[in-house]
């Protein structure tokens, strides 16, 4: 692993890295974020993610413009998104919503769009979509994790992804399957850093909750 990290530091290291460098992914080391990401667990053992790593720049830019649509209905919805939280200060909540806006004018750039993509066996409807995440996510955190491993960033993104059949069109999904995460995926122009979360104190209990 990277730096000498161990499993734990690379757990505690796995901060969303939106500002990447344009260049080049080695196609060996996508390959490997993908091999990682097909590891996780499924729901019934039904290993049905299916992975699309996106390095065309037509497929991209259009990719791109889904997330621009999101982006700026999610800006236009939450007025306040750059007041902080009681978890987050308003200063770090405004760096976040920066690095959206600079993932989301340069995500045509960003060497390789990974879609995490769900295999229903059945036509698709947004309800199925909503529900069913379960047997994707754990893949789509291996290959956080893995990225960081590898001196990669990443970020998980889905609000390119909430006009799915325009999504299915543009990658050209059969109706049976549709896509549950957008990963970017290139070499970060910042540093690398520990993630702030809340206390685990606050988030835990044993045996009831109280
Ligand atoms: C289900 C889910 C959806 C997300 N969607 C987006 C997104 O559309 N765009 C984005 O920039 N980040 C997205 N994120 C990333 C979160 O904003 C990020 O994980 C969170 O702010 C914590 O960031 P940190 O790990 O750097 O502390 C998403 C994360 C999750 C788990």
């Amino acid at each position: 692993m990277a730096e000498d990290m161990n499993l734990l530091d690379v757990i505690y290291n796995c901060r969303a890295m939106r500002r990447l460098d344009s260049r080049e992914v080695p196609e060996e080391l996508l390959v490997k974020l993908i091999d990682a990401a097909n590891q996780a667990p499924s729901g019934s053992n039904m290993q049905n993610g299916r992975w699309l790593v996106v390095r065309d720049p037509k497929i991209k830019q259009q990719l791109a413009e889904l997330n621009r649509i999101g982006v700026e209905a999610y800006m236009g919805f939450n007025a306040d998104l750059s007041n902080g939280l009681p978890h987050q200060s308003a200063d770090k909540r405004s760096k976040m919503i920066n690095a959206v806006l600079w993932q989301m004018e340069h995500m045509h750039e960003i060497p390789a769009l990974v879609i995490a993509c769900l295999e229903f066996g059945t036509k698709v409807n947004q309800d199925m979509i909503s529900t069913n995440g379960g047997s994707i996510w754990p893949g789509i955190q291996n290959l956080l994790l893995t990225a960081r491993a590898l001196g990669l960033g990443a970020t998980p993104t889905t609000l390119a992804l909430s006009n799915y059949q325009a999504v299915s069109e543009v990658l050209n999904l059969p109706d049976t399957m549709a896509a549950c995460c957008l990963i970017p995926v290139g070499y970060p122009t910042g540093k690398f850093g520990p993630v702030s979360r809340k206390p685990t104190s606050e988030i835990m209990c044993f045996e009831q909750w109280q």
